[in-house]
């Protein structure tokens, strides 16, 4: 993350409209190298499914930075020829009978890494723009985005409302939990002592809780008193949700556990989930108060009686490396995606019959990174690749 701070400038430039034709000495592999790895690692072209036309990439690319038609033309011409469709990434749709529709929006400002919608109390959607350092709000019913800038260090991960309806975000890479006023778009910094505040979620006693990957610790903020407590924990705490008897229950990217910890005194307890490999990005609850997770290097989705400490998992349907990586529970049906697929794939897993159904992503080109049930029942998704939040209404 610390890489792309540095070069944040550089491509919020890049992002604009560019009307340069291919001069006789234009050489594609260099505008390549130089325009796409501003903003990530030129490993991202494997990491795509892989286009055979030029058309494909050159969608793709739209939904990320502006060319000239030239060189959007030279660019996804080479692309097409050397990185073609690789049907290996395919994922394995199981077919059922739920219906869903899904709509999406591709949000303004390009290639932020658009991420983690969440619903506001008055019904609007809300997503962070990590790159751009922004987060936006869309009106559903109109489709009307507007974008609020945050300081451009701040890079937020992840957003959460409290029920006055500001947003609160973790400060990813300058190590503070902000609040934005959007009525006025005024900002308050809390500062953390960890470096990468990374997911928050609001408990019933009005306090936010925290993750902070990298920096191996969880945190408790008072809103109103600003009052900031920290703690060590195991390596790379991921999702938090807070569990039926108010204890709050956190993922763990870099080991094999789900942890547990008290509200008041912030200590901890630890599953340890089968398999040294495991690596848990996001979890949720049931009614029974069990927790859900997904097994993204494993490739399967677990439940965890919170009592005994069982575990049972499932394999994902696309297998091992399907990457299953953001978790909602709504009614006690699982929803969750394979982000190692292209298309990204939405799957749907009932733990009452034990089974699967899964659907593409619309777009095409993930990540789904975090989800979030709305009052309605209905699951926001997005696609951190291709620029969009997406809302997916369940039906029967
Ligand atoms: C303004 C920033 C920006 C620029 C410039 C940019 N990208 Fe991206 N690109 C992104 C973001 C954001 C993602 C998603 C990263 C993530 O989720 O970790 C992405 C992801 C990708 C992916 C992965 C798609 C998938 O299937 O998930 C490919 C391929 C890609 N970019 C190609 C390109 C190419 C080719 C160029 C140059 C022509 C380019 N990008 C320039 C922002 C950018």
């Amino acid at each position: 993350m610390r890489f792309y701070a540095a070069l944040s400038l550089l491509w919020v430039g890049i992002a604009q409209a560019d009307v340069s034709v291919p001069s006789p000495d234009y050489d594609v592999k260099t505008d390549i190298a130089e325009t796409c790895s501003a903003c990530h690692g030129l490993r991202y072209l494997d990491l795509a499914q892989g286009y055979d036309t030029p058309q494909e990439w050159s969608h793709l690319i739209a939904s990320m930075v502006t060319l000239s038609p030239a060189r959007d033309e030279a660019v996804s011409r080479y692309l097409a020829t050397n990185h073609p469709h690789k049907p290996s990434k395919a994922p394995i749709l199981v077919p059922g009978s739920t219906n869903i529709v899904i709509d999406e929006w591709i949000t303004p400002t390009l290639g932020q890494r658009t991420r983690d919608p969440i619903e506001a109390p008055d019904g609007a959607i809300w997503w962070t723009g990590m790159w751009a350092s922004l987060v936006g709000r869309l009106d559903p019913d109109t489709g009307k985005m507007t974008e609020f800038p945050l300081p451009s260090s701040a890079r937020p991960h992840s957003i959460v409302p409290d029920d006055e309806g500001f947003i609160w975000y973790t400060g990813n890479s300058n190590g503070t939990i902000g609040r934005l006023n959007p009525a006025d778009g005024s900002i308050k910094e809390f500062p953390t002592q960890a470096r990468d505040p990374h997911t928050a979620v609001f408990h019933p006693n009005g306090s936010l809780y925290f993750t902070s990957q990298h920096s191996n610790m969880l945190g408790r903020l008072n809103p109103k008193t600003g009052d900031l407590i920290e703690v060590d924990t195991r390596r790379k705490p991921y999702g938090i949700k807070v569990g039926k008897d108010g204890d709050l229950f956190v993922a763990f990217n870099g080991t094999n556990a789900i942890g547990r910890m008290d509200p008041q005194t912030l200590s901890l307890s630890y599953y340890d989930i089968p398999d040294e490999a495991t690596r848990i990005r996001r979890l949720d609850l049931d009614s029974n108060g069990n927790v859900w997770f997904v097994n993204s290097s494993l490739g399967k989705i677990g439940r965890l009686n919170v009592e005994t400490g069982a575990v049972t998992q499932w394999d994902s349907p696309s297998g091992a490396t399907s990457h299953p990586y953001s978790m909602t529970v709504i009614d006690d049906v699982v929803w969750y995606n394979e982000s190692g697929m292209r298309p990204d794939a939405l799957v749907r897993f009932d733990p009452e019959s034990e089974r699967f159904q899964s659907w593409a992503i619309p777009s095409g080109v993930g990540i789904i990174r975090h989800t979030w049930k709305t009052r309605d029942g209905d699951l926001l998704i997005h696609q951190s690749s291709s620029n969009r939040v997406g809302r997916v209404r369940i039906g029967d």
